[in-house]
This record gives structure tokens, sequence and C-alpha cells, in this order.
């Protein structure tokens, strides 16, 4: 697979990365240990070098200690911290002293003594910024820690964090039914020289197609309280598929094809980490990044999709609180 650079960090990883807690947290029972055990060296084998998971992931980090071990050397590993207890439930900690256990226990679960890149999960109101750099430097001046960035974060806080360390990578949500980081983020990034990596860049799930007013989730699935996700609004943006069916049609393409090339067409240092627990799905997602979009192309999906107004939040209201800060 073709390669990016994170921005002006030097960190180098696969046009495309892989979206790990799918395998673990989130979207119903964890899969199969075998299972994502394969999956997860099957998508080294087709040139995948960038691999996401965090603490709050459930056992996702020693699955990805695991899996990945026989080629630490030759990947990426990002990971998270910041949630209490890795907890989202129980709130934000990004307290130094957190951070550095957070550091170590990771280092433990994912068998490696240094994490590629580090992130904050959310940004922690409690904990200046300026502390959360501070730690982070320390674990870099460790070896502990090559690279960090920010999830979620808004524009001021990116600024202030950027000039006391570099920050690699920023990882917020981007797909085409999730276009805010377009009116202040990218354009931050593209000026400061960070990279950008979209999460839930296939609308967690919803514009590959796979996805309709019928579908049943699990019981502990997130998305049952996610209020784009309720019926009556996945049947309202079903639009937004049809115009990626469309395109998909046109390339030669599947939706959730058109969904990561539009995102990889955006700008050079974006990359998306789309979740699968699927091989077959795995493949699909890969070929995304062979696709080119036309200028052409791009000017069509935008005029359709600046005609299709996307229905419910992309979080209930006590989790929207925590992002944009
Ligand atoms: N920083 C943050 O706060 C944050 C938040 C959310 C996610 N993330 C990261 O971003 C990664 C990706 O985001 P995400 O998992 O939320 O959403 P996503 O990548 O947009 O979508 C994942 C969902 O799409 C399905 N899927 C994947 N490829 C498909 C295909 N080709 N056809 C049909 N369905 C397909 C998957 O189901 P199957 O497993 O059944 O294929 C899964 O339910 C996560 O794994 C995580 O590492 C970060």
């Amino acid at each position: 697979m073709k390669t990016r650079t994170l921005g002006k960090s030097g960190l180098e990883v696969s046009a495309l990365g892989l979206g790990c807690m799918g395998l673990s947290f989130g979207y119903g029972p964890a899969t199969d240990k075998k299972e994502a055990i394969q999956l997860l060296r099957s998508a080294f084998d087709a040139g995948v070098t960038f691999f996401d998971t965090a603490e709050a992931y459930g056992a996702n980090e020693e699955l990805l200690g695991e899996a990945l071990a026989p080629f630490r050397d030759k990947i990426v590993i990002a990971t998270k911290f910041g949630f209490k207890e890795g907890q989202p439930t129980l709130g934000m900690d990004s307290r130094p002293e957190n951070i550095k256990a957070v550091a170590e226990a990771a280092l433990k679960k994912l068998k490696t003594d240094y994490i590629d890149l580090f992130y904050q999960h959310r940004v922690d109101p409690n904990v200046p910024i300026e502390d959360v750099a501070g730690a982070i430097q320390d674990l870099m001046k460790e070896g502990k820690i090559k690279h960090w960035g920010l999830s979620e974060a808004g524009a001021q806080t990116i600024r202030k964090a950027h000039t006391i360390q570099p920050v690699a990578a920023l990882q917020s949500e981007y797909s085409l039914w999730w276009r805010e980081p377009e009116q202040e983020i990218l354009p931050t990034l593209e000026e400061l020289g960070i990279g950008f990596v979209p999460f839930s860049p296939l609308g967690k799930g919803f514009l590959t197609g796979a996805i309709n007013e019928n579908t049943q989730f699990d019981s502990t699935d997130f998305r049952n309280i996610v209020p784009r996700f309720s019926e009556e609004n996945r049947k309202a943006n079903q639009e937004l598929v049809d115009l990626l069916k469309t395109i998909a049609t046109e390339k030669n393409a599947t939706p959730a094809q058109i969904a990561l090339a539009w995102l990889l067409a955006q700008k050079p240092w974006i990359v998306p980490i789309p979740g699968t627990t699927k091989l077959h799905r795995l493949q699909e997602n890969i070929g995304a990044a062979s696709i080119d979009l036309t200028i052409n192309d791009l000017q069509e999906i935008e005029n359709a999709a600046s005609k299709i107004a996307i229905q419910g939040a992309r979080y209930p209201a006590h989790l929207q609180n925590r992002v944009g800060k």
C-alpha cells in the first residue's frame, strides 16, 4: 500500500490504517481472539502498518500486543490515554501521574518498549494542556513514546499543545456525514503541519450501505445511544448512502471504498483508520487506497452532498460535551 506522512512529524504510515476498537469494544461482543489475531496479521500482510487502539478499548491493547509482536518493528502503534481507570463512563483523567501510569501499562500490554503515537483521548478540563505536554515530554525523554497526538481537541488547545511539544496528529471524527473539521480544524492542522487521522471514516458502518432502518444492533452496541442511528434518522440518512452507491457504480467500486477514497482525496496528510472485524471487508477497505477520485468525481460528490441534510447528532448530549475543547 502507498504510504503517507503525518504532517511534519516524519511519522510514515500506510495510507489507510486499521481501527482496532471494534475487535474488543463498542460494537457488540468482542471478536473471537483467534479470528481477531488472524485479522490483524492479515492487515499487516496486506500492507497496513498503522494500528489504532486505546486504553479504553477493553482488552484491545493486549490483543494487539500478541498479534503484532512478530512484526512490531515494522509497524506504527497508536494508543490513547485520558479516561479515569481507562473507562470513558468515569470521565477524564489526564493528570501527569495518570498519563505516566497508563503509558507503563500500555507498554506491558502491547509487549513493546515504545509507543509510536500516544494520543490524549479527550481534552481534560481539569488539567492544563501544558501539564499534559510536560508528562509527554518526560515520557519522550525516557524513549517510551515517539510522538504524541490529541483527539477531538479544539483549535486553541491544538495550538497551545503544539507550541510546547510538536503534535504529530489529531484524531477526530471526519467523513462525508461529519464535515465540521473542514471549518477550523483542517486549516489549523495545515498551517501547523500536523497530520489528521479521521476516526469512524465509514460513519460507524453507515456509509457502507450495510445498515438501514431495519438493522438491529446488539444490546451492548454504542450505536443504540447515538441519535444519528435512531431508526428514523437511519431512514432519512439513506440519501447519502444512495449517493455513494451511485458514485461507486460509476467507479466500479463499493460505497465503503468511495467514502474512504473521498477522505484520502481531501489532503495528502490525512490517514483514515476504518475498523472492521471481517477479513473480506478489510480487503475491500484496503482497496480504497488504489481508487483515485478525479476533480470531476469530487465535484459531483460535493454538488450532490450539499443538497443532503444529515439528520441526528453524532453523539448523545453527555458525550458531545467532551469534544471540541
Ligand atoms: N478517538 C476517538 O475518540 C475514536 C472514536 C471512535 C473510533 N475511534 C477509532 O477509529 C476506528 C474506526 O472507527 P469506527 O470503528 O468507529 O467506525 P468506522 O471505521 O467508520 O466503521 C466501523 C463499522 O463499519 C463496519 N464496516 C467496516 N468496513 C465495512 C465494509 N466494507 N462494509 C460494511 N461494513 C463495514 C464494521 O463492522 P464489521 O466489524 O462487522 O465489519 C463496523 O461496525 C476505531 O476502530 C477506533 O480505533 C476513535
